[in-house]
């Protein structure tokens, strides 16, 4: 096995690879990993190249819970060998939850947490997260269920994801004052075209000393160099689901970081995930695959080539 560098997700104790891998591709229709063979074999990677994270969601898949139950069976015999992410609460009523119970409340996260237990088959969770704030429910009864799932021993640590930076506030002060566990980690929307988290939320995140794991970080899969403003490969998420990305993208801008990355001799993969891994606080770039080769590729592109800091102002500039 490969051991890819490692940090730490917040001050929750728990290491992960500097690059993870999402999981909304499993059981995603259309993609290599809609079935359960095409998951195991991307698992079978991440396995091998020491890929440790895994970011699932109780939603991701055909159905809700279909990632879940690919993962469940894939980790069969080596679950101790990753940290396992998921989330709850993305809509309420997805998950056949319900009961009028809003998706942070007690009720909700018990039902949520059990069921995703049974569809990872394990006994644990790591890294438990809130997909979306919840504009109903109280922070603090959010925080105290899930600092009650800590205590008792089925998750690990708990993050939250869409929150804005007011939202990471409020859920820190909180925290303090209920006296108890606190959220670990952010997860929010972050690449070279979506730097929104720049102005507030990455500065609150790393304020309060949270892991961030960026979502969509290759844009969806725009910035692993197979696309171009003429080349669009059919046999994409993007071309299948999302091809207004393509067709919006600011093609004079990404032809002028194509430029940046022949004259350093990188591929834009490997420029995108070490920009990535230079920026302060982000702990891990959690882009799916939908085949083990995209795995290796995105693994191999943490250790290629680490941008001094000139080199990240420059990109970041190019962006801008
Ligand atoms: N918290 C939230 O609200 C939220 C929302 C969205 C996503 N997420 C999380 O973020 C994770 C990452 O997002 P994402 O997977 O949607 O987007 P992404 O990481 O920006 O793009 C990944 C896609 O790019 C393509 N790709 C990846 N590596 C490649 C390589 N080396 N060569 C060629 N193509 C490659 C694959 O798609 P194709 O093969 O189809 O091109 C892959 O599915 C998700 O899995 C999920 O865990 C969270």
């Amino acid at each position: 096995m490969i051991t890819l560098p490692h940090r730490e997700l917040g001050r929750s104790g728990l290491q992960v690879s500097v690059v993870g891998l999402g999981c909304n591709n499993f059981g995603r229709p259309g993609s290599r990993t809609a079935s359960q063979e095409g998951t195991t074999a991307v698992i079978d990677a991440a396995d091998d190249l020491g890929v440790t994270l895994l970011d699932t969601a109780d939603i991701y898949g055909g159905h809700p819970g279909q990632s879940e139950t690919y993962l469940g069976v894939a980790l069969a015999g080596r679950r101790d060998r990753f940290v396992l992410a998921t989330k709850f609460g993305h809509a309420q009523g997805d998950m056949g939850i319900a009961d009028g119970a809003t998706k942070g409340s007690r009720a909700y996260i018990r039902a949520a947490v059990a069921d995703s237990l049974r569809r990872l088959q394990t006994d644990h969770i790591d890294l438990y997260q809130l997909h979306t704030p919840d504009p109903v429910t109280p922070i603090e009864e959010t925080i105290g269920a899930l600092a009650e799932l800590v205590t008792e021993g089925t998750i690990r640590a708990f993050g939250h994801s869409n929150f804005t930076a007011e939202q990471v506030t409020e859920a820190e002060e909180a925290a303090v004052r209920l006296g108890g566990a606190r959220f670990e980690s952010a997860q929010n929307e972050f690449s070279l075209l979506v730097r929104d988290a720049e102005r507030e939320l990455l500065p609150s995140v790393r304020r309060y000393g949270l892991g961030f794991l960026p979502f969509f970080p290759l844009y969806n899969g725009l910035f692993t160099g197979k696309f171009t403003r003429t080349e669009r490969p059919s046999d994409t998420r993007i071309m299948r689901q999302r091809p207004h990305l393509a067709d919006t993208a600011p093609w004079d801008t990404i032809e002028r970081y194509e430029v940046f990355c022949a004259e350093h001799g990188v591929t834009m993969l490997s420029a995108t995930i070490g920009w990535l891994l230079a920026q302060p606080g982000l702990t891990s770039v959690i882009a799916g695959a939908t085949g083990p080769e995209q795995l290796r590729q995105n693994a191999a592109a943490s250790r290629e080539w680490t941008p001094t800091a000139d080199q990240v102002a420059t990109i970041s500039g190019i962006f801008a």
